[in-house]
């Protein structure tokens, strides 16, 4: 079977994948070096599916030690997750995220022209679609950036665009994820965020958990169902499912394509956390602060090119996302430093 080799795949949405390419499969090789995880997320991955990953501590930026691994194995496709994704820290320190998410990238592509590799599933943002006309979201979308993060992407979006034009084997997929969360049903795999969490979800778990004392509501005077931020939140496990379908299909792809994953579902912050409370029974208390800069109104995509194409949809509801987003939080409070 062919071998995938996945960036950045010790990470949230990479374990999740290198899950179910083993599980596919797939031989599967991990390069990640660890700034935000930790190698006991694919040791469970091991555990899940009694197969082997082969791991390589190792910097995108390191070319040579790239190129050395493409050497010893023969990689069919590349799965590309590795990079940083904060975009408030994007703001703080924009030169490390066009550093490792950009040039990181460069280093990558190199090294797969360098040995004939030309099938690469990128991990984009619907960052990229920055403050929408309208929802639902398609591909066709005008696309702009509202801070680093989300231009790095932006960037890379560009590069590969450039590279499938110089030279027609490349087969490119660009993923735009929407809001990933839930976790492998298991409950022993799943987001483990450093310091305080960025994201809606992780946040509201910690304070269910009792690690915090309780959510900030970032606004609640948008023009939504309730005042509050909607968005279209995707099962991670649904999420990682598009990717082995990207892989599966890549070769009958030409240059590049690009395809939305989401729910085709908004749900506003007021509404995910009566959710959680329904679903899992704790309390979970919060108060209305004011906007976060930068936040917009409401996000969602029209998901059905991903169906026509890649043979995809979401299969999850918003009652499986939670109760396994809890399921992780729960057994495993301190994420993977237990
Ligand atoms: P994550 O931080 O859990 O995973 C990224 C992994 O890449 C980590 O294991 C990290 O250690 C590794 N990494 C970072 N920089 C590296 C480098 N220079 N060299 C080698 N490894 C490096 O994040 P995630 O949530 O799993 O996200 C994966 C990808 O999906 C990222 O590219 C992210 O931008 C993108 N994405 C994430 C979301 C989201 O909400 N989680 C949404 C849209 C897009
Ligand atoms: C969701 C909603 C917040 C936290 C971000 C990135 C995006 C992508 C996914 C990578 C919003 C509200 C949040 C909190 C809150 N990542 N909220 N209290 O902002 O849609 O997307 O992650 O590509 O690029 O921008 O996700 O989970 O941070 O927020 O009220 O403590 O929850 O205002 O309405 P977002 P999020």
């Amino acid at each position: 079977m062919a071998k995938i080799l996945v960036t950045g795949g010790a990470g949230y949405i990479g374990s999740h994948t290198t899950l179910l390419l083993l599980e596919a499969g797939y031989e599967v090789v991990v390069i990640d070096n660890l700034s935000n995880s930790s190698l006991e997320s694919l040791r469970r991955v091991e555990q899940i599916t009694d197969k082997r990953v082969t791991f390589y501590k190792v910097d995108l930026r390191e070319e040579n030690k790239i190129n050395d691994i493409f050497t010893e194995h023969e990689i069919e496709s590349v799965v590309h997750f590795a990079g940083l994704k904060a975009v408030g820290e994007s703001t703080e320190i924009p030169l490390d995220y066009y550093e490792q998410n950009v040039y990181g990238t460069l280093s990558l592509l190199k090294v797969m022209e360098r040995n004939n590799c030309f099938n690469i599933v990128f991990s984009s943002s619907a960052t990229v679609y920055g403050d929408p006309a309208s929802v639902p979201i398609t591909e066709d979308f005008p696309i702009s950036a509202t801070n680093p993060y989300g231009r790095t992407k932006l960037f890379i979006e560009e590069i590969l665009r450039d590279l499938s034009v110089s030279n027609d084997k490349w087969r490119i997929v660009l993923l735009r994820y929407f809001n990933p969360i839930g976790a492998h049903e298991s409950g022993l795999i799943g987001e483990d965020p450093q310091g305080i969490p960025n994201n809606l979800m992780p946040f509201v778990s910690q304070v269910a958990v009792g690690k915090r004392d309780k959510l900030s509501v970032f606004g609640n005077d948008y023009d939504t169902v309730d005042g509050t931020g909607v968005r279209d939140y995707i099962h991670v496990v649904d999420l990682s499912d598009a990717h082995v379908k990207s892989v599966e299909k890549i070769k009958e792809f030409e240059g590049v394509s690009t395809f939305n994953l989401g729910t085709g579902n908004g749900y506003s912050v007021l509404q995910m956390i009566d959710a959680f409370i329904k679903e899992t029974g704790k309390p979970v208390p919060f108060s209305i602060e004011p906007r976060r800069p930068g936040d917009i109104a409401e996000c969602w995509a029209d998901a059905s090119l991903a169906n026509q194409k890649l043979d995809w949809k979401a299969e999850r509801g918003l009652s499986e996302m939670i109760k396994d987003t809890w399921r992780w939080q729960n057994q495993n409070p301190n994420g993977y430093d237990n």
